[in-house]
């Protein structure tokens, strides 16, 4: 694609940048699209947040990405933030319309994209269990929770994280606390979330299992198991894993861990982390050029920058 007096400048906020995959993403999008953009990641130091975000602003850049470790700080900097990405607590894409840049999260939402895409299942009325508690758990609980899932389990290492991540989704009113520890919920909730209940527990709860082998989806949100340290079993034992549960893992290097190969052995369906990469910047593309995204493509240029 030749640059011209056309071209639209997109990039990634982020420090360090060096090693991301979104230019190889988007640029092949935006040639597959024929349209005159081009991405680069930009290494944005802490302290320049403000002036990097009033920089998106100035130079009219046609969309942003923001990742670790500013999704947070550049929150204060933006004209609006989407409902998700407020409960998220967390912006990863910066969108400028009609003068004001809006801060959304793609996160979550590409979680289920894939989740819809790739395994047919819409987490309305099911159960999920998600291991971790940092922010791409936040990310993936949020929007879980908003289309309406019934039960949430929080299993993390650290007990108080996930019992903060809970909090915080009770608190957006996304969910309420279970009542009964470990008992099974068959609260329905509407879409728009609020009525599931959600529970917080560690990863050696003697109710974990249980959760695990009544849940329609386990999914995976720690760094256990990312390459180069991926010579290691699943973060809980591979003989809890039993369909008709759908295991997911969000680490996509290696591109299956050990623990969707224990999943795949045993037959249950596995998601792997591909496809929130994949679909939190298809979701990205298609609001900044608000149009269909070339799919295909942009998981091609991933598959390849990934091997
Ligand atoms: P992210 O924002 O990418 O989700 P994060 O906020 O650093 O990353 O969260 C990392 C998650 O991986 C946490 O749930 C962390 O557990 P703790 O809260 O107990 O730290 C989890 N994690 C990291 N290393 C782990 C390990 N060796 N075993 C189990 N969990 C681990």
């Amino acid at each position: 694609m030749p640059i011209s007096g056309e071209t639209r400048v997109f990039g990634l906020l982020g420090y360090p940048v060096a090693h991301s995959l979104s230019p190889a993403m988007y640029n092949e999008a935006f040639a597959a699209l024929d349209y005159p953009g081009v991405y680069v990641a930009f290494p944005v130091e802490p302290v320049r947040v403000a002036e990097a975000v009033a920089g998106v602003r100035a130079l009219g850049l046609g969309g942003a990405n923001v990742t670790v470790p500013h999704k947070q700080a550049v929150i204060p900097h933006l004209d609006e933030v989407t409902p998700a990405a407020r409960q998220i607590g967390a912006v990863n894409v910066i969108i400028p319309r009609d003068g004001r840049l809006i801060g959304d999260n793609t996160d979550g939402r590409g979680f289920l994209r894939s989740l819809r895409e790739e395994l047919g299942l819409e987490p309305t009325g099911a159960r999920a269990v998600i291991l971790g508690a940092g922010g791409a758990a936040r990310a993936i609980a949020v929007e879980l929770l908003r289309a309406g899932l019934s039960r949430l389990v929080i299993a993390n290492r650290t007990l108080a994280r996930a019992q903060e991540l809970a909090g915080a989704l009770q608190h957006n009113g996304l969910a309420t606390a279970s009542g009964e520890e470990g008992a099974s919920s068959v609260s329905l909730a509407p879409a728009g979330g609020g009525n599931a209940t959600v529970a917080a527990m560690d990863l050696q709860d003697s109710r974990l299992q249980e959760e695990v082998a009544t849940a329609h989806l386990l999914i995976h949100t720690t760094t256990w198991g990312m390459a180069p340290h991926h010579h290691v079993p699943p973060l809980i034992p591979a003989h809890w894993l039993a369909p008709p549960t759908a295991v997911c893992d969000i680490v996509y290097a290696p591109a299956e861990t050990s623990l969707l190969r224990e999943a795949r052995r045993r037959g249950c369906p596995t998601l792997p982390g591909i496809g929130m990469l994949l679909y939190q910047g298809v979701i990205a593309l298609e609001s900044w050029l608000e149009r269909p995204a070339p799919v295909a493509v942009m998981r091609e240029a991933l598959l390849r920058h990934l091997s």
